[in-house]
């Protein structure tokens, strides 16, 4: 059975670049992420999380076992009590 040889140049193309762009893309999730994975399917409680962990810790994905909270917390939330346009 004949080997097409001169398909393994784009197939080697191919999978080189499905390669490149999904390492590139793991790389840019996790810089913004602070180093871990990125989230998916964030529900309003875990976004409310998200958001106090951002006041505490100036990052949405930063975690702190700090029990003293940053000078300015308790005067930096937001109450929604109406929908803001
Ligand atoms: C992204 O990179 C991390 C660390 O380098 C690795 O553990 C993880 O499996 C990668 N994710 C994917 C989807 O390749």
């Amino acid at each position: 059975m004949p080997v097409p040889w001169e398909a393994l140049l784009p197939f080697g193309l191919v999978t080189v670049m499905f390669g490149a762009a999904g390492t590139l893309f793991n790389v840019s999730t996790r810089a913004q992420n602070l180093g871990k994975p990125g989230r998916y399917g964030v529900d309003k409680w875990e976004d409310m999380m998200m958001r106090r962990d951002e006041r505490l810790t100036g990052h949405r994905r930063g975690q702190t076992s700090d029990p003293t909270p940053p000078p300015g917390y308790e005067i930096s939330s937001v109450w929604e009590t109406e929908r803001v346009a």
